[in-house]
């Protein structure tokens, strides 16, 4: 009989409550002049030196009183409720990729996602199916590993030239909707063949990076990308199921870029 529960340590148990401060809470006058807005925030906890399970504690937190963006309220958390929230993050606006999580079931970007776009409580989870370090901290080793298996960099054969390998307005429009991605693997981590296959397959995120340097016309080395990618698991796992391109917090659309390589295998047999 399979068995598709999380193994009994993995089980997510309640956690603490931060209830608002009472402050807040019981001086309603003071809150209606401010806009006071209380709303809860059930964050996944876990903490690897501790031998419990992973928790989900809930924090109430006047939103009126921080920034407008998710981020800013767990920032607002670390700061005055619990410094041992661990999450990532450092640019704030949708550059970096390092706040990428789960939010209410959708992968996003914390610093580009409103409060105010949530109703009701907020659940807050980290990236799924990677290995967590801490909290909202998930290992990105593994995808890291895989980019770097890609060669993401230009790759020539003829010598430099005396100044910059020039381009074309119409191949420079080729990278277009492809350089944009910041690698923050929401895609991967929303795609069901990543989360069964993810040990071979590239996932969506590395796959539409593959493909821009194949879409590059500096790049010398398209036959040795293509050879690279032609396998059953590093490409083909993907089933066209568009999750990938669904999430994308920078509207890219990662399904189209596997569409393109699958396509140029196909012609240049
Ligand atoms: S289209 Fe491919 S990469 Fe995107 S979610 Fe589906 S299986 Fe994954
Ligand atoms: S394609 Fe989009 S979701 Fe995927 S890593 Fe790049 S920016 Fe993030
Ligand atoms: S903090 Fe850089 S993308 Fe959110």
């Amino acid at each position: 009989m399979p068995q598709f529960r999380l193994p009994k340590d993995s089980r997510v148990q309640p956690g603490q409550h931060h209830p608002a401060p009472s402050s807040s809470l019981s001086d309603s006058a003071s809150r209606r002049l401010s806009g006071g807005n209380i709303r809860a925030f059930h964050i996944y906890r876990y903490d690897p030196e501790s031998p419990e399970n992973p928790r989900l504690d809930i924090y109430e937190l006047d939103v009126s009183q921080c920034g407008p963006m998710l981020l800013d309220a767990l920032l607002k958390i670390k700061n005055e409720i619990d410094s041992t929230l661990a999450f990532r993050r450092s640019c704030r606006e949708g550059v970096c990729g390092s706040c990428a999580m789960n939010v209410n079931g959708q992968n996003v970007l914390a610093c580009t996602r409103a409060i105010e776009d949530y109703k009701g409580s907020i659940k807050i989870y980290p990236l799924p199916h990677l290995p967590v370090i801490k909290d909202l901290v998930p290992d990105m080793t593994h995808f890291y590993a895989q980019y770097a298996s890609i060669k993401p960099w230009i790759q020539t054969q003829t010598p430099p030239p005396d100044r910059e390998r020039l381009q074309s307005k119409k191949e420079r429009q080729l990278l277009d909707g492809l350089y944009e991605c910041i690698l923050c693997a929401c895609c991967s981590t929303s795609c069901p063949s990543y989360w069964w296959n993810g040990d071979r397959y590239l996932g969506p995120a590395v796959l539409l990076q593959a493909y821009r340097w194949i879409a590059d016309s500096r790049d010398e080395y398209l036959a040795e990308r293509l050879d690279e990618l032609e396998d059953p698991f590093k490409l083909f796992r993907c089933h066209t199921i568009m999750n990938c391109t669904q999430t994308c917090p920078k509207g890219l659309n990662p399904a189209k870029a596997i569409a393109e390589i699958k396509k140029l295998l196909v012609e240049r047999q």
